[in-house]
């Protein structure tokens, strides 16, 4: 999600729904040039036929190639605390945590004033449960105000609500793609905002 969105060192991420911080933790980690599962031990290490010199150089080269000076600026938040107490173990855990700012807040709250070019990239909730077709509502409001405020934001969003676009945007997305969370069928919609 986060390569198939236009998100680069230098532009700002937002995810005002992040949950346990998935998408911002992944997006950090694309940025840095952290190399996926660095920090873990594969099966393989345990194989005869890949010498343990192979795996030191390339976890050394791995490690080199980390840019710690990127400018990597995200925000991330969750109107659920203890979302936001998890997100923040998974940054530190994932070594992120110094470039993602983590708070508690509904979206219906989130401001960025006179930032342009922000890409936002979430994934809502779906309202598939019965009683969250009000807070639905209020988030969908939420965005709308978003996307009004300033025509430069883009918005990326993986949601399985069909109707997520007219209720949104009253437009269709720029480009689309079906994707499976689970066993769920998404589409993950991207809004592209004026250059
Ligand atoms: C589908 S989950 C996101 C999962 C996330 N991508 C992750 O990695 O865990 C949707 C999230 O939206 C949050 N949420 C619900 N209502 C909200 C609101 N009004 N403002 C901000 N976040 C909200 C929920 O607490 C939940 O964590």
């Amino acid at each position: 999600m986060v390569k198939l969105s236009f998100w680069k060192e230098g532009r700002i991420l937002v995810d005002p729904c992040c949950g346990s911080g998935t998408i911002p933790i992944e997006a950090a980690l694309i940025g840095r040039n952290i190399a996926p599962g660095l920090s873990r031990k594969f099966i393989s290490e345990d194989w005869d036929n890949i010498p343990e010199s192979i795996w030191k150089e390339e976890r050394k080269s791995a490690f080199e190639a980390i840019r710690h000076d990127a400018d990597i600026q995200i925000f991330a938040s969750d109107i659920d605390p203890r979302a936001i107490a998890a997100a923040e173990d998974n940054a530190m855990e994932a070594g992120v945590d110094d470039c993602i700012s983590f708070g508690v807040m509904d979206i219906s709250r989130f401001k960025m004033p006179d930032k342009k070019g922000v890409v936002v990239i979430t994934n809502p909730p779906y309202g598939e449960r019965i009683g969250e077709e009000k807070e639905i509502q209020k988030i969908y409001g939420a965005f709308k105000n978003l996307a009004l405020d300033d025509p430069t934001w883009s918005f990326f969003v993986i949601t399985a609500d069909q109707n997520f676009e007219k209720l949104v945007f009253a437009k269709p997305a720029d480009r689309r793609r079906k994707l499976y969370n689970g066993r769920i069928e998404t589409c993950y919609y991207q809004f592209h905002g004026q250059k």
